[in-house]
C-alpha cells in the first residue's frame, strides 16, 4: 500500500513560525513533525510515500536528501552517533513529491496525488499531526483487509471541541470499530450528530478520487476531504485509544514537544525541575 501525506498548508495558526518554513518541518523535540509521520507509514508496513507539498516547502524535500557536505563534517569530526542518525533519515522511504497549485482544500491536496496511486487503495497520513502509541495507520489497514472498505481513524474529543474538527456519526460493529452514516466538517458545536472526531488518518479506497472531483467547496470555500469521503457507499471508523498530537496550533505543538522531551532519560528530570519553577 502506497501513503499519501498532505503537507500544503500554509500553517497559519503558527505564525510567525511558519512564515518561511513549513508547519511539518517544525521539530516536535529533536525531529520534525513530518518524519514522526513518515515513520508511522514505515512502521504500519508502507515505504512508497508520496508528499503533497506547495510553494516554499523544499525544505521538506531536503530534509529526506542525501547531504553530502554535513555527512563529510561530521565523518571527519568523528561524530559516529549523529552522522547514523543523519544516514537513517535518507534511507527511510521512497519518497516522492507533487505540488497541488492552489491551496484548495484536504481533498484537492490528496486528488493531485491521483496519478501516483494506479487505482489501489491508500493511506492518509496529515503531515500535522503526530499519533503515539499503537500504530493508528497499521490499524487502519488491518481493518480495511477484513471489509475491503474505506476506513478512518476517529477519537472522542471534548464536546466545544467539534467543531475544530471533522466529525462522523454512526453505530458500533465490534469494539471500537464503526460502520459510519455521515460525516461533516466542522459542525457547528450543538449540531454535530456525535463527539466523534476524525484524526488525521485514513486508508481510503481509489475511487474516493471521482469523490471528490464531485464535491463542491464547502467548509471554508475550500474542497474537503470529508465532504468526499461522506460521498462514498461503506465507510468504516475505528477509535484510536493513543494519543494524537495536532501541531497545527501552539499549544498543541507544545505539548507535544513536552511529551516526546520527557521520553528522553537525559533530560527528563532536569525538564520536570524546570517546570515546577512554575507552580
Ligand atoms: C483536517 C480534516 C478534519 C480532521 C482534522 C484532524 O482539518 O479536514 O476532518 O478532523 O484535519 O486534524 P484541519 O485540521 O486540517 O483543518
Amino acid at each position: 500500500m502506497k501513503a499519501v501525506i498532505p503537507a500544503a498548508g500554509l500553517g497559519t495558526r503558527l505564525l510567525p513560525a511558519t512564515k518561511a518554513q513549513p508547519k511539518e518541518m517544525l521539530p516536535v523535540y529533536d525531529k520534525p513533525t513530518i518524519q514522526y509521520v513518515i515513520e508511522e507509514a514505515l512502521k504500519s508496513g508502507i515505504d512508497d510515500i508520496v508528499v503533497v507539498t506547495g510553494r516554499n516547502k523544499r525544505s521538506i524535500e531536503d530534509h529526506f536528501d542525501k547531504s553530502y557536505e554535513l555527512e563529510y563534517t561530521l565523518q571527519k569530526l568523528g561524530k559516529d552517533r549523529v552522522l547514523k542518525q543523519v544516514r537513517k533519515i535518507t534511507d527511510l522511504a521512497d519518497i516522492c513529491y507533487v505540488r497541488q497549485r492552489d491551496l484548495n482544500g484536504l481533498g484537492d491536496a490528496i486528488l493531485s496525488a491521483e496519478r501516483h496511486i494506479d487505482g489501489e487503495a491508500f493511506a492518509v497520513l496529515l503531515g500535522d499531526s503526530i499519533t503515539k502509541g499503537p500504530l493508528c495507520t497499521k490499524g487502519l489497514i488491518d481493518v480495511y483487509e477484513k471489509y475491503g472498505e474505506s476506513t478512518i481513524s476517529i477519537r472522542e474529543v471534548p464536546n466545544p471541541c467539534v467543531d475544530r474538527y471533522g466529525i462522523v456519526g454512526g453505530s458500533e460493529v465490534e469494539e471500537n470499530v464503526y460502520k459510519i452514516s455521515n460525516l461533516i466538517e466542522k459542525p457547528k458545536i450543538g449540531q454535530a450528530p456525535t463527539n466523534l472526531a476524525i484524526t488525521g488518518r485514513y486508508v481510503l479506497t481509489s475511487d474516493i478520487f471521482d469523490k471528490i472531483k464531485e464535491t463542491e467547496p464547502g467548509f471554508n470555500d475550500e474542497v474537503q476531504l470529508t465532504d468526499a469521503i461522506s460521498k462514498l457507499n461503506d465507510v468504516y471508523g475505528i477509535k484510536y485509544m493513543g494519543e494524537v498530537f495536532n501541531i497545527e496550533n501552539r499549544l498543541g505543538w507544545l505539548k507535544s514537544s513536552i511529551n516526546m522531551a520527557m521520553e528522553d532519560d537525559e533530560f527528563k528530570q532536569e525538564l520536570l525541575n524546570y517546570m515546577k519553577t512554575y507552580i
